[in-house]
């Protein structure tokens, strides 16, 4: 059974043909489903100086945050290819700020294949923001 109801599948469908991705080629669309239930979507947006190039996880995690909401209990990445491609480094330490290790990540390839996750599998000892706190305060 799939782990991706039908409206989310369509939006990230629909997210894929809006990335800005001209340098790379690679098109990807990410969703987060937030604790209220509503859905954020997000596509990479690249720039012409490289290292400005956004993810979509970020994109997504980012109109979330900037909708008023600051937990993410589900994430969805959609690419095209034989395989569906993982959450980059950076985009799990993003996802992680919101997210706890127990979220499923489900990542799919417009073309079928896709592979389940959790956060915590995908980024185990993440480094959050309990380790801001002192060693004396631990
Ligand atoms: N990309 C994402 O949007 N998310 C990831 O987790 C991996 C990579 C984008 C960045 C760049 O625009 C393109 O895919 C190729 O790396």
């Amino acid at each position: 059974m799939s782990k991706t109801p039908p409206e989310v599948k369509e939006l990230l469908h629909l997210l894929l043909t809006r990335a800005y991705a001209p340098y790379s080629g690679f098109a990807v669309a990410a969703v987060v489903k937030s604790r209220s239930g509503r859905l954020y979507g997000g596509v990479n947006v690249e720039n012409a100086a490289y290292p400005l190039s956004r993810c979509a996880e970020q994109s997504a995690t980012l109109q979330m945050v900037s909708a008023g909401e600051q937990e993410i209990v589900e994430v969805w990445v959609m690419s095209r290819g034989k395989q569906p491609a993982t959450p980059c480094g950076g985009c799990r330490q993003v996802l992680s700020e919101f997210a706890p290790s127990e979220t499923p990540v489900h990542c799919l390839s417009a073309d079928g294949p896709e592979l389940h996750a959790t956060l915590g599998a995908l980024l185990p000892h993440a480094f959050s923001k309990q380790y801001l706190d002192g060693p004396e305060t631990q």
